[in-house]
């Protein structure tokens, strides 16, 4: 009997959103080889569509809006049409933006919500039917922060979609575990992407490792989840900070170099 290699995702479709550049692109690329097939979704489409054709026969890009239903069916139904079944949701989209709440933009708060929170919740009810109709039951990770899990000054739009998209994810880990489908979330610390481009250093004092991460170190995380090596995992949260969340560091090292104090910049 031949097994799937550990830690492999041959035969496994995933459409992976926000897949046009940083993290959801890093997965994508890690998906693939890893032996996955993946659909490419993003509101970026000249930016997507180079990313799959890098990729080749096994990646394919969709125009995809998560806020919009119909966009949504249009990425499953490409999804099916192509590759035959949908085993793998990853809901990477979202977009950033700070304010302290008393000067938040009502326009701005709704936004973040619907990219950041809504998106996945209808990415979940657009992908789950096809993965029920799927032999292998079905994997959906959904990217949170560290800002999903304390608070931080000037985050309470992104904070409180990311936040909420624990909520979403254990909940749908209780209502789809009956169906095979294993829910999880990831926690990313400070990442260096165009999302972080602003923050202008690789340095990340509260970090324990005292550097922001690579798209690619997420991406294999994200792609153990997705796989069967997670097997027994759903409803979890697993952090990829550097030990950002650990605790925190003292504002001076013992041996005395400076700086490792808070205050660095959480996504
Ligand atoms: N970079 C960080 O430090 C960090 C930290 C914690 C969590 N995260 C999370 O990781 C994920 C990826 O972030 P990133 O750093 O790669 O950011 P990024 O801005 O580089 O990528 C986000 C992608 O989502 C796409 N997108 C935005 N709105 C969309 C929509 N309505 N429909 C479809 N696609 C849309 C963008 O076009 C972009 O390609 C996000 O969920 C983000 O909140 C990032």
């Amino acid at each position: 009997m031949t097994e799937t290699p550990r830690g492999q995702l041959a035969g496994t479709v995933a459409l992976v959103t926000g897949a046009a550049r940083g993290m959801g692109e890093a997965i994508a690329r890690e998906f693939v080889r890893r032996g996955a097939r993946v659909v490419l979704g993003d509101v970026l489409v000249d930016e997507g569509r180079k990313v799959a054709e890098d990729l080749g026969e096994h990646a394919r890009f969709v125009p995809l809006d998560v806020t919009d239903p119909d966009s949504w069916a249009h990425a499953v139904t490409l999804t099916l049409d192509t590759y035959g079944t949908l085993d793998v949701l990853v809901n990477n989209a979202a977009i950033y933006t700070t304010s302290p709440i008393l000067d938040e933009d009502p326009a701005q708060l709704e936004r973040i919500l619907k990219v950041d929170l809504v998106g996945p919740f209808l990415g979940i009810q657009a992908a789950v039917p096809a993965m029920k109709a799927g032999a292998r039951g079905g994997a959906i990770v959904n990217i949170s922060s560290q800002a999903g899990v304390q608070g931080i000054w000037a985050h309470g739009a992104y904070g409180a979609a990311k936040w909420g998209l624990r909520g979403l994810s254990r909940t749908a880990a209780l209502e789809l575990g009956g169906d095979g489908i294993r829910v999880n979330a990831v926690l990313p610390g400070a990442i260096d992407t165009a999302m972080t481009a602003h923050l202008g250093t690789s340095e990340h004092p509260a970090a324990a490792l005292g550097r922001i991460g690579r798209p690619e170190e997420v991406a294999r995380l994200v792609a153990f989840l997705a796989s069967d090596d997670a097997s027994y995992l759903t409803g979890a949260e697993v952090a990829a900070d550097g030990g950002a969340s650990a605790g925190r560091m003292p504002v001076s090292t013992p041996s005395g170099g400076g700086g490792r104090g808070e205050g660095a910049d959480e996504k």
